[in-house]
């Protein structure tokens, strides 16, 4: 598939500062959903300023739709949408207003039939004549939406468009992206909600002080690194692992009550059961059995730790 956007050893320097961005290179598939994933202040805004031409790059080069971004500026441009990272919305402007006003913005001629199916999409359509104002906040971030779909771009941003706001409105928002996948358009979202990259995105992007550790599928890497983990609570503590238990990964605790095993959770047989009914033959007894699965969160925590080690 043809990438929709290069990003070629792209840097930014703030001044005399430390780099924002340094050597990014990217490439984004056409109708994909990529999760930017970072800490706060990894340079994800500032990534997705430079492709929305809203920050100078200090090197490397942008493609939007094989435009380069500085060169033919205004034919990228018409490719994206931007949802910032902030809600600011006129307060007395009707919503179908402030959509219809965005699109004049962009150099778009009126185009009501497309209007009103944005806002149809979006469930805003009986909400068309509200002021801003009056509505909720998972409502404002559909204008937002609406606003930045209102020249038909085929690449839509969204800047953290959960932060901050509840669980509910973040699973509506959800489901508003998983929709506009659906009608093709290509999707960049940074997070710093590891839920929400695992929830939605086909590939997800670990951006770290300005540098990409990884992109990946998130099948691999939820596979490569998708294990679970079981701990065994013993009653009574042990001196050493029983011979019978041995060669299959167990590890015990230093304190003798804890066997720790990892497992594929994915596999058929986790062999669980039999070892429980092998520790149950040993006479050993079981206090109590935990599994934690190894998340997003902990696969992120790694991979920038090692960066920081
Ligand atoms: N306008 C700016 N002027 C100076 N430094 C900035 C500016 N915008 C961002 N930075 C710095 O660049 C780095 C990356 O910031 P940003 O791109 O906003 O990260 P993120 O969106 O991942 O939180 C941070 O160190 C931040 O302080
Ligand atoms: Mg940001």
């Amino acid at each position: 598939m043809r990438p929709i956007i290069e990003i070629e050893h792209l840097s930014k320097r703030y001044g005399s500062g430390t780099p924002a961005l340094n050597d990014v290179s990217l490439s984004i598939d056409e109708g994909e959903i990529l999760a930017l994933l970072g800490p706060n202040g990894a340079g994800k805004t500032t990534l997705i300023s430079i492709v929305c031409g809203l920050v100078v790059p200090s090197g490397g080069t942008v493609r939007v739709g094989g435009h380069d971004i500085r060169k033919d500026w205004r034919a990228a441009r018409k490719l994206i949408g931007l949802v910032p990272q902030e809600v600011a919305l006129e307060p007395f402007e009707p919503v179908i207003d402030c959509v219809r006003f965005t699109r004049g913005l962009y150099g778009e001629p009126p185009d009501d039939a497309y209007i009103e199916q944005l806002l149809r999409s979006l469930a805003l359509w009986d909400k068309r004549d509200a002021k801003t104002r009056e509505l909720s906040g998972g409502m404002k971030r559909r204008v937002l939406i609406a606003k930045a779909l209102s020249h038909r771009p085929k690449v839509l941003f969204l800047d953290e468009p959960t932060a901050g706001v509840d669980v509910t409105l973040r699973r509506e928002m959800w489901q508003v992206v998983r929709e506009l996948r659906a009608q093709g358009v290509t999707i960049i979202l940074t997070t710093h909600y590891l839920e929400e990259a695992e929830d939605m995105a086909d590939r997800i992007g670990v951006i770290n002080r300005g540098e990409i550790l990884l992109v990946k599928p998130k099948d691999e890497l939820m596979g490569e690194f998708g294990k679970k983990h079981l701990t065994i609570s013993l009653h009574q503590p042990l001196a050493a692992l029983p011979p019978e238990l041995a060669g299959r990964g167990l590890v015990l605790s230093p304190d003798g009550r804890e066997l720790g095993y990892d497992y594929d959770s994915r596999a058929e047989r986790t062999g669980i059961a039999h070892l429980l009914a092998e520790m149950a033959g040993l006479g050993l007894s079981v206090r109590d059995v935990s599994t934690k699965q190894s998340s997003l969160e902990e696969i992120f925590i790694s991979l920038v730790e090692e960066e920081t080690a």
